[in-house]
């Protein structure tokens, strides 16, 4: 509508592995359509094997599609000067076994940063992760969590326009994961673009605008994290001056009862209630959790495969 381009946009992408000889091909996108906007952060969902980091792989230009195509800060996936203005977090980042702080000057030289800002940025970087004091040592001997803090910095290098997480938070510990939700929302105050893959489903639902989810290379639900969350057909009426065996599945709480019902029940139940001399304290839809929506829209996963771990 805005005629804005779009910060990462797939265009019925398709993504097939292995040979046409071998039979043992895997499709793991299938027709793939997306759009993030500038300044949003979008958490994009999935189980294991999904297809989360074929896509991401295919925006940064690491491989081609087998059908299709996309654009990334408004130029076709792969092209340089784009990805110079992003920042790109492996799902398994390796990293060369170097002091953390000249490991980072040499990401920033890699994007054609240099002079005094290079020192001073890399500091700057390993200070928003927690690393500061330990930018002096081998990042060959970091622990797990550290080498994704340190993964991270270097994303942030080159002060990206948009910022693209492959499982950010895998390794982290609680407070290193909330650490990484404040630099996610800083980074859109800033007016960043966030692109966050992730199956920590409440993570994303604590800091994203809109999510898609994605099942066997399908897009199948996408919204505002919001919308997704609002169940329509579910209310929760909680009631007092009433027992709760009244009411099957009812839970009683400090003289509350809460009872769930379908909406279609909603006036019936809320009728009882008054008949047997109760008081109705509130009605409210019932929200589901991302989990829940989750588990609906792959509930015919086949159990993980064997190689789905990726
Ligand atoms: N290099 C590869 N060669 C063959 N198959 C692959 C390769 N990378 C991924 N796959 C397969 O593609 C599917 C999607 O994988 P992936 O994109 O890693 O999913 P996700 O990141 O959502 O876990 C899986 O079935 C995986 O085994
Ligand atoms: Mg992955």
């Amino acid at each position: 509508m805005t005629g804005m381009p779009a910060a990462l946009e797939f265009e019925k992408v398709s993504k097939e592995y292995g040979s046409f000889a071998s039979r043992q091909s895997v499709r793991a996108l299938d027709g793939f359509d997306l759009r993030v906007e500038t300044g949003e952060i979008f958490g994009f969902l999935g189980p294991n094997g999904a297809g989360k980091s074929t896509a991401i792989h295919i925006a940064m230009g690491f491989m081609r599609p087998t059908l299709g195509q996309g654009q990334m800060l408004g130029r076709p996936f792969g092209d340089a000067a784009a990805r110079r203005r992003v920042g790109f977090l492996a799902e398994n980042v390796a990293l060369y076994h170097r002091r953390v702080d000249r490991l980072m000057c040499f990401y920033g030289a890699l994007n054609r940063m240099g002079g005094a800002r290079l020192g001073e940025r890399a500091r700057e970087v390993l200070r928003m992760v927690g690393l500061q004091d330990q930018a002096k040592r081998n990042a060959g001997k970091f622990s797990r969590g550290m080498v994704q803090r340190a993964g991270l910095a270097q994303a942030l290098m080159n002060d990206p326009e948009l910022l693209i997480l492959d499982e950010p938070t895998s390794a982290l510990d609680p407070l290193a994961r909330v650490m990484v939700r404040e630099l996610i929302l800083s980074a859109r105050e800033a007016g960043k673009t966030i692109f966050l893959s992730s199956h920590l489903l409440s993570e994303v639902e604590l800091v994203c605008d809109r999510v898609a989810v994605l099942h066997r290379g399908k897009l199948v639900r996408m919204g505002r994290t919001s919308d997704l969350l609002q169940s329509t057909e579910q209310t929760a009426i909680v009631a007092r001056g009433i027992t709760s065996d009244a009411f099957g599945g009812a839970v009683s709480q400090n003289g509350l009862v809460t009872m769930t019902v379908p909406i279609s029940n909603q006036r019936s139940v809320m009728q009882r209630v008054w008949e047997l001399g109760g008081e109705i304290v509130s009605v409210n839809p019932v929200r589901r959790s991302l989990e829940q929506v989750f588990l609906e829209v792959t509930a015919d996963a086949q159990p993980p495969q064997p190689d789905g771990g990726r």
